[in-house]
């Protein structure tokens, strides 16, 4: 039987027309980016799947909210209407807003190291989540299952913690040398996996086991919530919103991009379930990091947007839909014989580009290099997950190598049909039939930290 795919619940109101060009254009564009795609234009790209962070499209109802924001500096309106919907979902007494995920955790994060080298644990860290631990002094270290790193069997939570490695850490630094424990839902890094219920749960024992504090990194906590709904057993009866509670009460800290599933193109939040001590320090803080606490960098229309965004990601109609469209685009590549993350996550389709250029080392960025050559089939813009992205060792300046090398083809909400998403397998499919000739790529300039977003590459002859 032919799979179903639903339709999207929404109608197209306004329009953003995009550019077509053609393969010559493309081909010369991308060279004057230095072969790398955060170097283009956003105009000479025709479909762009870098990332779903802030890319989406907002509401009618969000772009009304919009014209209702209180701008006053201290004690905004739109500052209670926001805390009221975080309250209302999370569970948590205190709020502050923050300008996206990355200022959340910049004020957050370092509250939590009190001494310098202490740990943070999580199924796996975000770029910029371990930057930040980074920066304060702490150190981040993942402990993912390994089914996560097997990019062929299904498995319905991959991104769940091992537990045992866990707890292992745990006592191995000493419960006093952990500055808290990082619940990434869905984990963003190894392609949009989900995170049982009972995993949540069972780190939260461990964490009171030896009083260390939980963290929910909730970038895409709807998503999660969607697919313990659908996989895990006991949650199909539950409501989002009624799974999204048990979820954060396995926490004691929210942080949050308000980008992916709150559905706005800026935002961020903190949410602290209980800890008051907790919640005036990023108070004290917050202000000449990211401003006032009751606008925390927002203006207060976007608080109003947030508000609004953060309850239609709870929409069932509006998550079911956004799921098939990623679960669309990876059964068409699977059907074109295209290696990709199994299942597909939440928010994009991971491609195992290992798989496609075994002729490419990892230190040529063969997932890189399949970008590329997709951008310049159908100026389809992806990015790369792999070594590239992960850089070098600090102490020896050697390449470290990534176990996945991945292209990550990131959906936009609500903003590309699935004929766009045709057009992206057909182009991957492509680019994957004749991968033979695909060749890696060398620095022509290399930054020296994050560098995959200003490198200069030059393909190798
Ligand atoms: N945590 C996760 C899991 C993320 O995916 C991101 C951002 C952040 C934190 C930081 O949030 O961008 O608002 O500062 N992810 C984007 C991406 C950038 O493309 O995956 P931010």
């Amino acid at each position: 039987m032919e799979k179903k795919y639903v339709a999207p619940p929404y109608r197209i109101k306004m329009v953003e027309p995009i550019k077509m060009t053609t393969k010559e254009e493309r081909i010369e564009k991308l060279k004057n980016a230095g072969y790398n795609p955060f170097s283009l234009r956003s105009e000479d790209v025709y479909i762009d799947l870098l990332t779903d962070s802030g890319t989406g499209a907002m509401s009618q109802f969000q772009w009304g909210a919009l014209m209702q924001g209180d701008e006053a500096y201290a004690g905004s309106r739109s500052f209670f209407r926001f805390e009221g919907v975080v309250k209302d979902i999370t569970n948590y007494q205190y709020v502050i807003p923050a300008h996206q995920g990355r200022g959340a955790e910049q004020v957050v994060l370092p509250q939590l190291i009190t001494k310098k080298g202490m740990y943070f644990f999580s199924n796996m860290h975000f770029d910029t989540t371990r930057a930040h631990v980074e920066l304060a002094g702490g150190r981040a270290v993942d402990v993912v299952i390994d089914e996560c790193f097997d990019t062929v069997n299904f498995h319905p939570f991959k991104g769940n913690f091992d537990i045992e490695k866990l707890e292992k850490e745990i006592i191995e630094k000493g419960p006093e040398n952990i500055a808290g424990i990082i619940m990434t839902i869905t984990n963003n890094s190894a392609g949009g996996q989900p995170v049982s219920m009972e995993n949540l749960r069972t780190v939260k024992e461990i964490a009171v086991k030896y009083n260390i504090k939980t963290i929910i990194d909730g970038a895409r906590y709807a998503e999660n919530a969607f697919f313990i709904k659908e996989r895990e057993e006991g949650y199909q009866n539950k409501s989002i919103k009624e799974i999204a509670h048990e979820m954060f009460s396995y926490a004691d800290i929210l942080l949050m991009s308000a980008k992916k599933d709150g559905l706005v193109n800026m935002g961020g939040i903190i949410a602290i379930k209980d800890d008051f001590d907790l919640y005036q320090k990023c108070r004290t803080y917050i202000v000449p990091m990211e401003g006032f606490p009751t606008y925390g960098g927002l203006a207060g229309r976007d608080l109003e947007a947030l508000a609004v965004g953060l309850e239609e990601a709870l929409d069932e109609d509006y998550l079911r839909h956004r799921i098939d469209q990623a679960r669309y685009l990876g059964d068409k590549l699977i059907a074109g014989g295209v290696p990709i993350q199994y299942p597909v996550g939440g928010h994009a389709v991971f491609v195992d580009c290992k798989k496609i250029c075994p002729h490419i080392p990892f230190n040529e960025f063969p997932a890189q290099a399949v970008c590329n050559e997709v951008y310049i089939e159908a100026g389809v813009r992806a990015v790369e997950v792999g070594s590239f992205l992960l850089g070098r060792n600090p102490d020896t300046l050697e390449n470290l190598e990534s176990q996945l090398e991945f292209m990550r083809l990131t959906i936009p909400r609500r903003t590309y049909t699935y004929a766009h998403l045709d057009v992206v397998a057909d182009a991957v499919i492509s680019v994957y039939n004749r991968r033979e000739t695909l060749v890696g790529l060398d620095f022509e300039y290399e930054p020296p930290v994050l560098r995959h977003f200003t490198a200069r590459l030059k393909p190798i002859k």
